[in-house]
């Protein structure tokens, strides 16, 4: 199947030369096509240009995008979509004034959502969490990461990441698979941490890996849950079945998460609402990719991560969702981008370099997603009649999208 699109008012992120991700100030390019056509044959980027220089083409279904915006798909490197049920009273909870801390020892939190899960079959699973991938889907995501981690228990574990590929197969969406099973400290376990992470490295990882359900591995290194020598014993678990890691740090407290995880050449290190200096020169010169995750610090009302510190330090910075029903009920990264730019002051060309080649980057995928370049996936956002890219992140709330491609197929 070809499809042709026709009178592109902006083509956004055109990398005629593959790159893998963008740092410092070249965060600060967008490049772009005005008045561009593009072609896609089957489910990739066959060739693109300007109207001006446009060959003949004969016997593709076409579509006119006068005053419309193209740019890649949104690349979510940072999900936990498959989960049971919500946390809505939690929400209340700290709108009457209790703090996520102070939820999460009542309780609350992680494990209250692990509960839920593990009572809830594998389809009903699939049911719950299909209605979120579709809803992102539609909201311009056309490759994500879903993590474990509210299973907490071995088989509920498997049967998330078991969910996660379906919804992949199914959806015909490109899903990242991360095994966090060091996400919090189970009930059963409370006064026995590190026996929990025997079941996680002992049992879990062999099993996870033996159905190979994860390409990551994960933990939640934060006061109260899971310190640096314990990130580094379940790194080491994880390096021997050949997962490398994307690490939840730096989301409350600092205590050398960010140094651990640059030290195991993870793939990125997630959240750093709070950031020193040695984490920043830590990052320097190393292969791991900082991803911010604004709506999360909306929806808790923390700090937001000093992400033009990053940038202004030289470094790279992906933007993703972290989609969950404890600290982030929302995988809509058209709010992500805006929320970057109005709070961590990115320009919107820094917010869309980092919502699509350095998403891609940070879940593996710079090579097929994350740019206008052919030979990569035909992953498309079609924007509205809309007056300029700026206005993507200006009109936050509004749905700016008109059709989303995903695979060279209207969605
Ligand atoms: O990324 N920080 C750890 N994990 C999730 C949220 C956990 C929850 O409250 O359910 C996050 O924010
Ligand atoms: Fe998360």
């Amino acid at each position: 199947m070809h499809l042709l699109l026709t009178n592109i008012k902006e083509l956004l992120q055109v990398r005629k030369e593959p790159i893998s991700k963008v740092s410092g100030t070249d965060m600060k390019t967008l490049p772009t096509i005005k008045n561009a056509w593009l072609l896609i044959k089957d489910d990739v980027i066959k060739d693109f240009g300007n109207m001006a220089e446009m060959p003949t083409f004969e016997g593709f279904r076409h579509l006119d995008c006068k005053g419309k915006i193209v740019l890649p798909s949104w690349c979510d490197s940072h999900t936990h979509l498959v989960y049971a049920g919500n946390r809505e009273q939690e929400f209340v909870d700290r709108i009457n004034g209790l703090t996520y801390q102070e939820i999460a020892e009542k309780g609350g939190g992680i494990v209250n959502s692990a509960k839920k899960l593990q009572q809830t079959s594998a389809e009903d699973l699939f049911n719950q969490s299909e209605i979120r991938l579709k809803e992102v889907i539609k909201q311009g995501t056309g490759a994500i990461e879903i993590k474990s981690g509210y299973g907490l228990t071995t088989e509920a574990e498997i049967k998330i990441l078991k969910v996660a590929r379906q919804l992949g197969k199914k959806y015909n969406i490109t899903v990242k698979t991360t095994f966090l099973g060091a996400h919090a400290i189970p009930q059963e376990f409370k006064n026995d941490k590190d026996g929990y992470l025997d079941v996680v490295c002992n049992e879990m990882l062999p099993k996870i890996s033996e159905e190979n359900l994860a390409d990551y591995i994960d933990i939640f290194c934060e006061e109260g849950y899971f310190s640096v020598d314990d990130t580094n014993r379940v790194l080491e678990a994880g390096k021997k079945y050949g997962l490398r890691p994307k690490v939840h740090v730096n989301q409350f407290n600092i205590i050398g998460g960010v140094q651990t995880g640059v030290a195991h050449n993870a793939l990125s290190v997630d959240h750093l609402e709070v950031l020193n200096e040695d984490d920043i020169s830590a990052l320097k010169g190393s292969e791991t990719m900082p991803v911010a995750l604004p709506s999360c610090s909306y929806f808790l009302s923390i700090p937001y991560t000093p992400g033009r510190r990053l940038i202004d330090a030289g470094l790279p910075l992906a933007l993703a969702t972290d989609f969950n029903p404890g600290t982030t009920p929302s995988g809509n990264m058209n709010f992500v981008v805006a929320t970057a730019c109005i709070k961590m002051r990115l320009t919107p060309e820094e917010a869309i370099n980092a919502a699509t080649i350095n998403g891609a980057y940070a879940m593996g995928l710079s090579e097929t997603h994350g740019s206008i370049t052919v030979g990569k996936k035909a992953n498309l956002i079609i924007t509205k009649k809309i007056p300029s890219y700026g206005y993507l992140p200006y009109s936050f709330g509004s749905n700016c999208i008109d059709e989303v491609i995903l695979n060279g197929k209207i969605v």
